[in-house]
């Protein structure tokens, strides 16, 4: 967390920095793109997950009883901002297989920037539910303070961010529209440019993701 962003927590881990460089450099392949965006997501992941609450369960080893930590509460609820999401979704459930799964489908206008829901499927009952967004680019954050309305109109109270590159003018923006919800992310970069791109960022991640132009 940093004093200007109270609701931001970068991952600085060495391993995540690094594979961010890589992702970064214009001349990688789509697979090198998606095979390190799974890399870092399981490494975010970790950290996204770090409090969540635990409980108590009594097992029996092969050798006696004892009382053994579990996750308390129902499963969690993973929401993908469709296209650029599904990439951080997939190691998201490697961590937590069972959690339940929503698709919220938001392209950008690339004219206003401003978000066009084009499809929306959410897991029931989030009001109980730890609910994580996840969506490797946070610019103006239009796109992630919609996400973040519409899983809050269907009732979720603790709801999370996982991304991989953010704008300080995305930042600002969702601790204004939702302070309560924490963002954790790779890296914060350093601004906007005048199409809403991340500068120096990596270009459009679901492009580089995807192999589409
Ligand atoms: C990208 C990205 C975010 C959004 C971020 O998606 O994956 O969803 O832009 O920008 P914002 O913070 O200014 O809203 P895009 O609209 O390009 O759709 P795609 O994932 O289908 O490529
Ligand atoms: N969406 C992206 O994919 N990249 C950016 O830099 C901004 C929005």
């Amino acid at each position: 967390m940093t004093a200007e962003h109270p609701s931001l927590t970068i991952v600085d881990h060495p391993l995540v920095q690094h594979k961010l460089t890589l992702m970064r450099e214009k001349d990688g392949s789509t697979a090198r793109f998606r095979r390190l965006l799974r890399e870092i997501s399981l490494l975010l992941g970790y950290e996204v997950l770090r409090d969540l609450p635990l409980t108590s369960r009594r097992i029996e080893t092969p050798l006696e009883a004892m009382d053994s930590p579990e996750i308390e509460g129902k499963k969690l609820a993973l929401v993908s901002i469709l296209r650029a999401g599904n990439g951080m979704l997939e190691p998201l459930l490697e961590l937590a297989p069972s959690a339940r799964v929503g698709f919220l489908g938001l392209y950008r206008d690339h004219e206003t920037l401003q978000p066009v829901e084009y499809y929306c499927k959410l897991p029931s009952e989030l009001a109980a539910r730890p609910v994580i967004l996840v969506d490797p680019m946070l610019a103006t954050a239009n796109s992630a303070v919609a996400a973040v309305d519409k899983v809050k109109e269907s009732g979720a109270q603790d709801v999370r961010m996982m991304t991989l590159l953010c704008a300080p003018e995305g930042v600002r923006r969702m601790a204004e529209a939702h302070p309560d919800v924490r963002v954790f992310t790779a890296a914060l970069d350093r601004e906007l440019n005048d199409k809403g791109y991340i500068l120096p960022g990596l270009g459009d991640a679901g492009d580089r993701m995807f192999g589409t132009k």
